[in-house]
C-alpha cells in the first residue's frame, strides 16, 4: 500500500465502490501524503501534518465502504469508530482516547503476526522437538540412558540409538501420521484483565491499572490430554511466544500507529450541534452539551496529543482522521471551528441513481448478485441474471428509495433478499427435484415485489 500511487489506490477502490470519484481521489492523496511524509527527515517530517478528510453525503452511498476497502488495502493500523458512541470524559461510555488505544491494539496485532512469521520456522522446529519429548519421555540427548535388560549398551551406542529413534519420530510427526495420537501437556492461561472486566460490564479501565491487575492474578496451569495435532498448535504458540520480543513489538507498533495509523470517525455529524456551536442553552445534561463535550475531547486528539496506553505513550500528531457524516440535520459548519479547521479536505459523495444501482448489482467482485449465485450454487442451483432482471431490481430499489426513505444502495440488499426469499427457503428441495437452473428476469422480480411496492404500509415494513 505505501508505494501505491494515488491512481493505483483509486483503481483498487474502483473494484468495489461505484462512482464517488472525488472521495476516492481525496483518500488516495491522503494515503500517498503519509508515505511522502515518511520519506522526509528531521524537522520537516515533524511539521507536515496529515490532511484529515470529511466525507459527507446521504446514507448508503459508499462512505463507510470506501473506508472499509481502504483499510484492507492499507498496510496500516486502522480503526473505525462511531462518533456517537463516545461520551465526554468522566461520563459513562467510551472516552475518545480509547480509539487510540484500539488503534495501537491493531498495530500490536499486525506487528505480532509479522514477527511470528519471521520466527515461524524456528518455532515449528522447537515445537516438534517438544512433541518428540512428550511422545518419548526420557529420550532427550541429555537424559541418562535407561537401564536395558538385553545386556550392556555403551553410552555412545545408547545415544546413537536414541538419536535415531528421535529422528524417525520427527519424520513421522512432520508427515502428520501421528496427528491422531494423544499426548498430555501443560497449558497456561494468562489472565487478561480487560477481558475479565469487560465481562463484568466495565468497558474501560486505566491501562496501568489493568496490567497491574494482570500481574496480581496468578497464571493458571492445566494439564490436558490432547491430540498430537492440537498439541502441535499449542506448542507452536508457546514457542512463538518465547521467541517474540514483546518490547520490540510494542515499540514498532507504537511507531507504526504514530506514523501511519488511520482513524475512521463514522457519523461525526451526530456530535455536531445543529444551529451553530453555541448549544448548551438548555443547561446541564442536555444532549447538545454532551455532543459539544465530545467535540472538545476530540479536538486535542486530532490536533496532536499524547495518549497513555499500557504499551507506552502514543502521539497522535500524524494519525490520519477520516470523518464521515450524512450532515442533513447538522452541517459541517456546526462543528466547533477548531475541529473544522483540522479537517481541511471536504468531499461530497453523491446520491446514487438507478444506473448506479445496476452497476453496483453487477460490477464489484462481491456484488450482491454474485453472492446470491455463489450461495445457491452450493445447493446445486445455477442462477442466471438476465439484464432485464437486474434492471428491474435497480428500478424497484430506486422507487422504494423515492417513496419510502432514501437509504441508498442498502435498499438493494432488502430488494434482493425479497426476490430470493422463497428460493432461499426452497433451494434444497428444488435441487432434489432437478430444478437446478433459475433465470432471473424482470417478470420474476416484479412478481415477487410488485404487490409489496404497491402497498405503501407493507413496503415500509418489508423493504
Ligand atoms: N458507491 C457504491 N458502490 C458499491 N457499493 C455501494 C456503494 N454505496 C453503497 N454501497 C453498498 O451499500 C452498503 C452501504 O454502504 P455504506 O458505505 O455503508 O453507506 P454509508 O455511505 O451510509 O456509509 C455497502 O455495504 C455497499 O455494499
Ligand atoms: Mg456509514
Amino acid at each position: 500500500m505505501h508505494d501505491l500511487t494515488p491512481r493505483q489506490i483509486v483503481q483498487q477502490l474502483d473494484k468495489y465502490v461505484i462512482g464517488q470519484a472525488d472521495a476516492k481521489r481525496a483518500v488516495a492523496v491522503a494515503i500517498r501524503n503519509r508515505w511522502r511524509r515518511r520519506q522526509l527527515t528531521g524537522e520537516m517530517a515533524q511539521e507536515v501534518y496529515p490532511k484529515n478528510i470529511i466525507m459527507s453525503g446521504p446514507t448508503g452511498v459508499g462512505k463507510t465502504e470506501i473506508a472499509r476497502r481502504l483499510a484492507r488495502l492499507a498496510d496500516a493500523p486502522f480503526v473505525k469508530v462511531e462518533a456517537s458512541k463516545f461520551t465526554e470524559v468522566g461520563y459513562h461510555g467510551r472516552d475518545v482516547e480509547s480509539m487510540i488505544r484500539d488503534l495501537l491494539d491493531q498495530a500490536i496485532a499486525m506487528v505480532r503476526i509479522e514477527q511470528a512469521e519471521l520466527v515461524a520456522g524456528k518455532a515449528k522446529a522447537s515445537a516438534t522437538d517438544r512433541l518428540v519429548d512428550l511422545l518419548l519421555p526420557g529420550s532427550a540427548p541429555t537424559d541418562t540412558p535407561a537401564t536395558v535388560s538385553d545386556g550392556y549398551v555403551s553410552p555412545e551406542q545408547s545415544q546413537e540409538r536414541k538419536a535415531h529413534v528421535r529422528d524417525k519420530l520427527r519424520e513421522q510427526l512432520e508427515a502428520g501420521s501421528l496427528d491422531e495420537r494423544e499426548v498430555e501437556l501443560n497449558v497456561t492461561n494468562k489472565p487478561q484483565a480487560s477481558v475479565m472486566f469487560a465481562n463484568m460490564g466495565i468497558d474501560q479501565m486505566d491501562p496501568q491499572m489493568s496490567s497491574m491487575l494482570e500481574r496480581m492474578i496468578p497464571e493458571q496451569h492445566n494439564r490436558r490430554r490432547v491430540s498430537v495435532a492440537q498439541a502441535r498448535r499449542i506448542l507452536i504458540e508457546q514457542e512463538t511466544e518465547k521467541l517474540l520480543d514483546e518490547e520490540k513489538i510494542s515499540a514498532e507498533a507504537i511507531d507504526r500507529t504514530q506514523d501511519s495509523g488511520i482513524v475512521f470517525l463514522d457519523e461525526i455529524d451526530k456530535i455536531a450541534v445543529s444551529g451553530g456551536a453555541s448549544g448548551g442553552a438548555s443547561g446541564g445534561g442536555s444532549p447538545d452539551v454532551s455532543r459539544q463535550g465530545v467535540q472538545r475531547d476530540l479536538l486535542p486528539i486530532v490536533e496532536g496529543t499524547a495518549v497513555t496506553t499500557r504499551y507506552g505513550v502514543v502521539r497522535t500528531d500524524h494519525i490520519l482522521f477520516i470523518a464521515t457524516g450524512a450532515f442533513h440535520s447538522a452541517a459541517v459548519s456546526d462543528l466547533m471551528p477548531e475541529l473544522q479547521g483540522r479537517f481541511p479536505i471536504r468531499v461530497e459523495l453523491s446520491a446514487l441513481n438507478e444506473s448506479d444501482f445496476i452497476r453496483i448489482l453487477t460490477e464489484p467482485g462481491n456484488a450482491l448478485t454474485k453472492q446470491q449465485q455463489a450461495l445457491l450454487k452450493v445447493e446445486g442451483i445455477e442462477v442466471d441474471f438476465e439484464t432485464s432482471g437486474i434492471e428491474a431490481i435497480a428500478r424497484v430499489a430506486a422507487k422504494a428509495n423515492a417513496t419510502l426513505e432514501n437509504i441508498g444502495a442498502r435498499r438493494l440488499m432488502t430488494i434482493v433478499e425479497r426476490v430470493f426469499e422463497q428460493i432461499n427457503f426452497d433451494a434444497p428441495e428444488l435441487a432434489e427435484r432437478g430444478e437446478a437452473a433459475l433465470t432471473i428476469t424482470d417478470t420474476f422480480v416484479n412478481e415477487r415485489v410488485e404487490s409489496i411496492v404497491a402497498d405503501k404500509d407493507l413496503s415500509r415494513f418489508v423493504l
